[in-house]
């Protein structure tokens, strides 16, 4: 890569980047409809600037025509997971295409093995295969996996280091040391009531998926089949709705799925 070339070189990268976090949240989008949990929270992802990159380039003394093969997070993607359990799901789920639209190449667990800073995440070093203008080529890309509370710990260390030029004064990194124990403190107590909230949110997406569903037969039943008791029916509906019983929510859905079978909607 030469650097007057910079910028074209990044195209695919940028496509890959893309690609990437919305086949991340196909996933998610998935389990929401499945009524189900979702072990990722949220995904982004971007193209390392073309600053830090000459940046780290110097510094870890890589030659421009090495920057491709060397420098592996230009294309980097972060999924967020809203518990550390959820990390080994997310884990299992990319190991799981490993051979088949991306191929692993390094694992990285700094959950496990903590950096000195107060670094936790756990990354996954992977080429992803693309067609481009250019022809076949596999990017590079770096997947960083971490939970809410890692992130907010990372990105606020981040900027710091950012500030200081990569020294942060001595009594600022022992906070942020202080911080970074706080943080893992609270994965762990928010471990202690998974299971709850994990029922909660899987209730909540399927009730949603149910309204939706009731919103659409009543719809079909309304303006396709142009019954007479319609007002009965919507009243009805917001009478359940109201009350919140998902049972009942459910029941009277399969009622209307009857309904919209009898009047072929
Ligand atoms: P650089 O740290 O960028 O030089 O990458 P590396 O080749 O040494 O790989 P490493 O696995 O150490 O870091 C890759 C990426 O993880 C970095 O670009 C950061 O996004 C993140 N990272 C690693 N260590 C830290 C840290 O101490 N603090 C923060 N905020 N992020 C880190
Ligand atoms: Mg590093």
């Amino acid at each position: 890569m030469e650097i007057y070339n910079l910028k074209e070189m990044l195209f695919p990268y940028e496509q890959a980047v893309k690609e990437l976090t919305l086949k991340f949240e196909g996933i998610r989008n998935e389990y929401k409809l499945l009524g189900l949990y979702s072990p990722i929270e949220s995904v982004t992802g971007r193209v390392k600037k073309m600053s830090s990159i000459l940046e780290k380039a110097s510094r870890k003394k890589i030659p421009p025509d090495k920057i491709k093969e060397k420098i592996e997070d230009i294309a980097g993607v972060r999924i967020l997971c809203q518990f550390v359990e959820d990390i080994q799901k997310v884990i299992d789920i990319i190991r799981e295409r490993n051979g088949r639209d991306l191929f692993i190449e390094e694992e990285r667990d700094y959950i496990t093995n903590t950096k000195p800073s107060g670094y936790r995440s756990y990354h996954i070093i992977i080429r992803y295969p693309m067609n481009t203008a250019m022809g076949y080529m596999e990017v590079p890309a770096e997947i960083q996996i971490r939970t809410l509370s890692m992130n907010f710990w990372a990105v606020a260390e981040h900027s710091l280091k950012y500030k200081y030029s990569g020294n942060i004064p001595m009594d600022l990194q022992k906070r942020l040391i202080n911080c970074a124990e706080a943080a893992f403190k609270l994965d762990g107590e928010m471990g202690t009531i998974r299971e709850e909230i994990m029922h909660v949110q899987k209730l909540n997406e399927i009730k949603s998926n149910l309204v939706n569903e009731i919103i659409e037969n009543l719809h079909n039943l309304y303006f396709k089949a142009k019954l007479e008791e319609m007002d009965d029916i919507n009243r009805k509906f917001v009478d359940i709705w109201e009350e919140g019983d998902i049972d009942k929510l459910k029941e009277f859905n399969q009622q209307l799925n009857v309904m919209t079978e009898v009047y072929k909607v």
